[in-house]
């Protein structure tokens, strides 16, 4: 049976029994089928060393199986209990700084630890041991966003047998960091450290050996875990992927070691950016992914926090943003939490059930949306339909975060963001694609800021331009290679050839800087000294020191087009590149065979009447040629 999953975090642990009844009462009428059980446990779990109390787990199990709600078993290792830390003091973190951190909050623990490594491969056999046949189980839920960094000694240690199998040589490890600058030359490799603080600027390629180390490390961690649940069980394994600057995980690596992509999403804007962002979260989602199906593990089901305070999500929302999920693949929508806990460090994290109980808008709007996901049920296994592709490269990320960049206004997220959201506001669905990808069903490849790239990544993009794609690569581009070492010659290196176009000099912009452009357009951040080697000049810059000079150019390759946009430019200017007019309607298709299932997100005030015919699932009513979809409102329509 095809079904999307509804539900969340449930941490009955924290709540009297008595509670309990209510929630599987409430569970049923909301229509939740799927809870996280156990995700912060381990102190109820194993109040002290060796000693297990199941026996409230047990309970809590079978009241959700008569409940008919199935299980994502949590392994609890993101929150080792105080006793762990007493006995191993030698695994609690240790910042950049040097400062060893104390227990208190979660995710204190260093998963370079090998006392942390057993504890937590200890914890998920005994769990695998006790549930692996309760009928309620349908997946298991290994960790809690993965993502912690430390720069401890032990983990000093593991950095160094991994740059030892990276490079198989302190003299290869010298040459790829560069370490001839600032007499950094290692002799021993006792003196290769952590990117811990220092005195000034780090080096770049120790700083991102750092996070592609932690992300092995971190994925090694996981797969200890996985594979004693995978011993006396076959249900799907995963964990709930974070997204963040501070994450160092390669999640497009780490797709190959669970069974279904799952993802927190948390928008950091409170308005019509939240929608991008959630747009942007799922799409990255689907290309980890690979294009199939994946889960939307956690997010709020009310107040959104930009930093700063809790913004109450207007009604509608929750569904709105649920079903956009949907629409990009996820096979349902879950949330951190079911109940809103009455104390502690989230007390205030809003929940399908609020302080205020299920009397509650927030809760007459969960019991909604359970009510209408199973008419989605079908769209479940179909693939979204996607004729664009933006680069994404955590790699490239990482390397951009460094501290040597030529403007500290260069931001890998930001610009990628912009491409995507260009597209976004003329309603158009993209796919995210890994460097190295397979792009040829792709019309149009966009590759914002693509500081660094592999020699294999770059043939694979010319390759896809003489193969008859239309590839526009942004400014930065082709910097260096992978180990942060600038391609000589003339920038964008790697892509040099490709676009046709030399460029002697980067003209960064100050940070609320713009400039003119001959077409009308404008562009921030960023500028560059562009000679039109074999490419033909679509726009120019205007004004300033590369006044004449191009800022927008074009290169025939083939049966395909290569273009080189040298600024950040604005909505109207990538309009005219990409032939987008702004849409206040997302639109996202869906295919199976000949089936096609469209949704439409209405973003703005006014109602909207969009062409189509078929079938509309929330409401079940035939279209005939037109729909109207209300303001902030949203639809799906099936169609033969
Ligand atoms: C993350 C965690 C949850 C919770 C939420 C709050 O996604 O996985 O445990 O802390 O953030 O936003």
């Amino acid at each position: 049976m095809t079904r999307l999953w509804y539900g969340g975090d449930y941490n009955p642990d924290q709540w009297d029994e008595s509670v309990w009844k209510e929630d599987a009462d409430l569970m049923r009428q909301a229509g939740v089928n799927l809870v996280t059980v156990g995700v912060f446990s381990w102190s109820s779990l194993e109040p002290s060393p060796g000693v297990y109390e199941f026996g409230w787990l047990d309970r809590v199990l079978d009241r959700l199986y008569d409940a008919g709600v199935s299980v994502d078993l949590a392994t609890p290792t993101a929150s080792p209990p105080p006793w762990f830390s007493r006995l191993h003091p030698e695994a609690l973190p240790v910042t950049a700084d040097g400062v060893r951190l104390t227990h208190g909050s979660r995710d204190t623990y260093c998963a370079c630890a090998p006392g942390y490594r057993s504890a937590a491969v200890g914890i998920a056999r005994a769990l695998a041991e006790r549930y692996h046949d309760h009928p309620a189980l349908a997946m298991w839920h290994v960790h809690n966003e993965y993502g912690t960094t430390c720069y401890c000694s032990l983990a000093a240690e593991r950095f160094r047998s991994w740059l030892l199998e990276r490079y198989g040589s302190l003299e290869r490890l010298n040459a790829a960091w560069t370490t001839a600058f600032w007499s950094q030359g290692y002799s021993d490799w006792q003196d290769v450290q952590p990117p811990r603080r220092t005195q000034y600027l780090v080096n770049p390629t120790q700083y991102l050996d750092y996070r592609r180390f932690w992300s092995d490390e971190l994925l090694a961690a996981y797969r200890e875990q996985k594979a004693e649940l995978r011993a006396l069980s076959s249900l799907p394994i995963t964990t709930n992927y974070v997204f963040g600057g501070w994450v160092p995980v390669n999640h497009a690596q780490w797709a190959a070691e669970v069974d279904v992509v799952a993802i927190d999403h948390y928008p950091g804007r409170t308005d019509l950016g939240a929608e991008e962002q959630t747009a942007f979260g799922a799409d990255l989602a689907r290309s980890w992914a690979g294009g199939n199906p994946w889960l939307l593990m956690e997010q709020a089901a009310g107040a959104l926090n930009d930093g700063q305070r809790l913004h109450p999500k207007e009604p509608g929302r929750m569904a709105r943003n649920s079903l956009s999920h949907i629409a990009r693949g996820s096979t349902g929508s879950l949330f951190f939490q079911w109940r809103a806990s009455r104390g502690g460090a989230e007390m205030y994290h809003s929940a399908l059930v609020p302080h205020a109980g299920p009397s509650s808008r927030i809760f007459r709007e969960v019991v909604a949306l359970g009510a209408a996901l199973p008419s989605l049920a079908e769209v479940a296994d179909a693939a979204v339909v996607a004729d664009v592709a933006i680069l994404w490269d955590v790699e490239c990320w990482w390397a951009m975060q460094g501290t040597h960049l030529p403007s500290s206004s260069l931001d890998y997220l930001a610009a990628v963001q912009d491409a995507h959201r260009h597209f976004w506001r003329a309603g158009v669905t993209v796919d995210f694609a890994g460097p190295s990808a397979d792009l040829s069903s792709y019309q149009t490849v966009v590759v914002p800021s693509l500081y660094l790239v592999s020699d294999e990544a770059a043939a694979s993009l010319a390759a896809y331009v003489e193969g008859g794609g239309q590839l526009v690569v942004g400014y930065f581009s082709g910097i260096v290679d992978p180990d942060v070492q600038v391609r000589l010659g003339g920038y964008p290196g790697a892509f040099r050839e490709l676009l046709g176009v030399r460029v002697e000099e980067f003209h960064p912009l100050p940070a609320d800087g713009e400039v003119e452009l001959s077409s009308g357009g404008r562009g921030r951040l960023w500028s560059e000294d562009v000679e039109a080697v074999s490419a033909e000049v679509v726009d120019r810059y205007v004004g300033g020191v590369l006044d004449g000079k191009p800022a927008i150019t074009r290169r025939q390759v083939g049966e395909g087009t290569a273009w080189y946009v040298s600024t950040a430019i604005d909505f109207e200017t990538a309009a005219g590149i990409y032939d987008l007019s702004p849409s206040p309607v997302e639109t996202v298709r869906r295919r199976a065979g000949d089936t096609t299932w469209t949704f439409y997100f209405n973003h703005g005030d006014a109602q909207v009447d969009v062409p189509t015919d078929g079938v509309e699932l929330i409401s079940g009513a035939r279209v005939d040629g037109s729909l109207l979809v209300p303001g902030g409102g949203y639809a799906v329509v099936r169609s033969p």
